[in-house]
């Protein structure tokens, strides 16, 4: 009978560290944020190492509805967490079943509510990652389950978050399992027949490990990956766990460990959320004036009509930085200008050409002697080498005609002087001093 704290798969800071440590991609952006606001004046914009951009906040005044977090300062690093629980929530069902799949869980044994614990927040993509939902079936004998359930909640009705669908995937381990989605009985994916040696570090392809999309539409905004086990689990000592989870793509990287023992109960993986501002909101018409509350407060941002969360709470929009900016358009002037010369990987400038940032885009003109446009890395000699041979060689003529004009011209004029000579020239230019 494995000890029950085997299957507890509740976040711990140890984990949190090392996710968030792995996590770094969002933040890349941030580093240059650092002496920029991401939050409203006088609004503290850090939870222990956790940037808090604006919409998010943690004191009143400080977030936009919908976006409180909860800082728990009694934990060294510190924890975030959504707020409104009420419409975020992680619910945790521990249930033991010797039936073949989970859906005792669903019969309510030992059920708790936990809040949504945040990995990070990203303003300028109106995303977030939180830790995802991951379901356990772990065999306390052959025939005989201890299940624990999880699912995430998001504004049931009407967002601001929603799991997206596109940027996470579910994903099974274990020996013959099937993974389900939502309470569902259409099967998501298999992790296959349980020949141990087809299981390959890496590969989530149906050997152990299988990977599958989410499907299009949480049901009543609860995301919840389910586990069908076999009603006999015939290698329960060495592989007694199975796991469905919902998790960002590419995040959870399988480990042929990972079939035996408990070693993937000791993790979280991050989900991304998706926001938006909700409300019956939408980005206004042209030539219409922004609402009061109108979010996009940014120079250089602009509103994009999303939808979040439910398919009939269409109306809500998100804001994003312009092109050529980035930062953090919920706030005023939190988008700034990019200095695309830094990025020479994203902004191409021929190295033909000299970069020049400015204001909402960059220049790339040719280095002098050169024409063209080093954006588009077109930069040519001015004066091409057949042209320079063309000059030289006219050049060249030129100068032979000229000598031999010259020359011709002596000879000339030494004939001419003969010729003047010989007729008398001299005795007459004499006469006419007379
Ligand atoms: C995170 O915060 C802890 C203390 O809360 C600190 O020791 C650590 O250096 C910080 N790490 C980073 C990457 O800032
Ligand atoms: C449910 O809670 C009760 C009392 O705390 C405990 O005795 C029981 O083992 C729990 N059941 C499960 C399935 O966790
Ligand atoms: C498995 O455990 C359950 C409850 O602990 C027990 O009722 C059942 O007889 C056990 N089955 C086997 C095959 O040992
Ligand atoms: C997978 O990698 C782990 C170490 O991360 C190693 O212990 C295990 O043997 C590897 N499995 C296979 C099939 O190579
Ligand atoms: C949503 O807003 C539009 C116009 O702003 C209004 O006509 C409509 O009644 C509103 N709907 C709800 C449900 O508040
Ligand atoms: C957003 O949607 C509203 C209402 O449907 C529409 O009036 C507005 O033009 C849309 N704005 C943009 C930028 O698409």
């Amino acid at each position: 009978m494995p000890t029950p704290s085997k299957c507890r798969l509740l976040p711990r800071p140890v984990q949190l560290l090392l996710i968030l440590a792995g996590a770094a991609a969002m933040a890349g952006a941030e580093e240059l944020a650092e002496q920029l606001p991401i939050t409203r004046p006088g609004c503290p914009d850090k939870c222990g190492n956790l940037s808090i951009p604006f919409p998010f906040g943690l004191m009143p005044g400080c977030f936009r509805e919908g976006f409180q977090v909860i800082c728990d300062h009694s934990v060294d690093p510190p924890r975030a967490f959504l707020a409104d629980t009420d419409n975020n929530r992680m619910t945790v069902t521990d249930s033991d079943a010797s039936a073949a799949s989970d859906a005792a869980a669903y019969l309510g044994f030992n059920t708790s509510y936990f809040p949504v614990e945040l990995v990070d927040m990203s303003a300028d993509m109106s995303q977030a990652r939180a830790y995802g939902p991951i379901t356990s079936g772990c065999s306390t004998n052959s025939t005989q389950y201890r299940f624990q359930t999880q699912a995430m909640t998001l504004g049931v009705t009407q967002g601001p978050f929603a799991v997206s669908q596109t940027l996470n995937v579910v994903v099974g381990v274990g020996w013959r399992v099937d993974v389900a989605m939502d309470g569902s009985s259409t099967l998501a994916c298999s992790t296959g027949t349980g020949r141990e040696l087809a299981a390959r570090n890496g590969s989530c392809a149906g050997q152990g490990c299988c990977e599958a999309a989410l499907p299009p539409e949480p049901v009543y905004g609860s995301v919840q990956p389910g586990l069908v086990v076999p009603n006999e689990n015939a290698l329960w000592r060495s592989s007694p766990c199975s796991y469905a989870m919902v998790v960002e793509k590419s995040r959870y990287v399988f480990s042929t460990p990972d079939l035996y023992g408990d070693t993937l109960l000791m993790e979280s993986f991050p989900v991304v959320l998706d926001f938006a501002i909700v409300g019956n909101a939408s980005c206004p018409a042209k030539g219409q004036r922004p609402p009061p509350d109108y979010a996009c407060a940014s120079s250089n941002s602009y509103c994009v009509n999303a939808t979040v969360g439910l398919s009939g709470y269409a109306l809500s929009y998100v804001c994003k930085c312009s092109e050529y900016y980035e930062g953090n358009p919920y706030i005023a002037n939190g988008c700034r200008d990019i200095d695309e010369c830094k990025f020479p990987d994203l902004y191409y400038c021929s190295s033909k050409g000299i970069c020049k940032n400015r204001p909402g885009g960059y220049d790339c003109p040719c280095k002098p002697g050169m024409r063209g446009d080093g954006k588009l890395g077109q930069c040519v000699e001015k004066f091409p080498i057949v042209a320079k041979a063309i000059v030289g060689i006219i050049g060249g003529i030129s100068i032979i005609v000229v000598i031999s004009f010259l020359v011709l011209l002596r000879k000339e004029r030494r004939k001419t002087r003969e010729l003047y000579e010989k007729n008398g020239g001299p005795t007459l230019e004499r006469a006419k001093k007379y």
